[in-house]
């Protein structure tokens, strides 16, 4: 039996990660000082990706262990020499080991927010840490609103312009709070990133499966979302902005 591959399902390559979206890892030095790791404590990365940041943590003194569902993802941090493991972080299988878990640009990607947050509160010793940066409400709205028009133009499906969970404060407090977290300090952040690489690599690193909807029309409905982009996102020197938006939150498990 063959097995077919889900053509919505999100594929990373931690090659092209590294050349189009490393300003992920380097943005993260605010969400690194709301965890400030310590010597010797156990710490969980949950998103690790390709391992930069955990290898951050582990330079700490911290004992670190990464999860990601992508085995590229993985490939990459365990070439980094992280014990990193392959694993869903909506399903996680952990069990009152770590002082802190840690995650920073993944969890928008897990739409099952209520099993992400009830497997950190049994993943977490008591007393333990949440310390977590991704995206808030309004995070890229205005790329999502783009490939959300396309897609009507062309009668495709816009359930795949928007696969992200982007909470707002008051939501994302209350889901802690139905786990028993006290939350230490909790803000929605604006975070306009500047494009290196520029939006349509973005667009083609981020939302592949989107664009492949379009089949053979795949460039010409990329070509058509640049341009819907281009008077909001672009400047006059042609440098691209993404209108990001983090939420970035400590909470504590009593
Ligand atoms: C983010 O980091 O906010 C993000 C990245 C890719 C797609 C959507 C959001």
């Amino acid at each position: 039996m063959t097995t077919q591959a889900d053509p919505r399902r999100q594929v990373w390559s931690a090659g092209s990660y590294d050349t189009h979206a490393r300003f992920v890892s380097d943005l993260a030095t605010g969400v690194v000082g709301w965890l400030a790791p310590r010597a010797g404590e156990r710490i969980l990365d949950l998103g690790c990706g390709d391992g930069v940041l955990t290898e951050e943590l582990a330079a700490a003194g911290a004992q670190v262990v990464g999860v990601d569902s992508s085995e590229d993802f993985i490939a990459a941090a365990r070439a980094r020499g992280i014990d990193a493991r392959l694993m869903d972080g909506q399903a996680l299988d952990f069990t009152a080991e770590f002082d802190a878990v840690f995650s920073n640009a993944a969890l928008h990607w897990m739409r099952d927010a209520d099993a992400v947050v009830r497997g950190v509160a049994r993943a977490l010793k008591p007393g333990g840490r949440f310390v977590a940066e991704f995206g808030g409400h309004g995070n890229v709205a205005a790329i999502v609103t783009a490939m959300h028009a396309v897609a009507s133009r062309r009668g495709g499906d816009v359930g795949l312009a928007h696969p992200w969970y982007f909470p707002a404060v008051s939501p994302y407090q209350s889901l802690l709070a139905r786990y028993g977290f006290t939350v230490q300090r909790i803000a929605l952040i604006p975070r306009p990133v500047v494009l290196k690489t520029g939006i349509a690599e973005w667009l083609m690193l981020f939302r592949k499966p989107f664009f492949a909807q379009f089949g053979a029309d795949a460039d010409s409905a990329l070509s058509e979302t640049v341009e819907l982009l281009r008077p909001a996102l672009c400047d006059a020197d042609g440098h691209w902005t993404a209108d990001y938006v983090r939420l970035r939150v400590e909470a504590v498990k009593p």
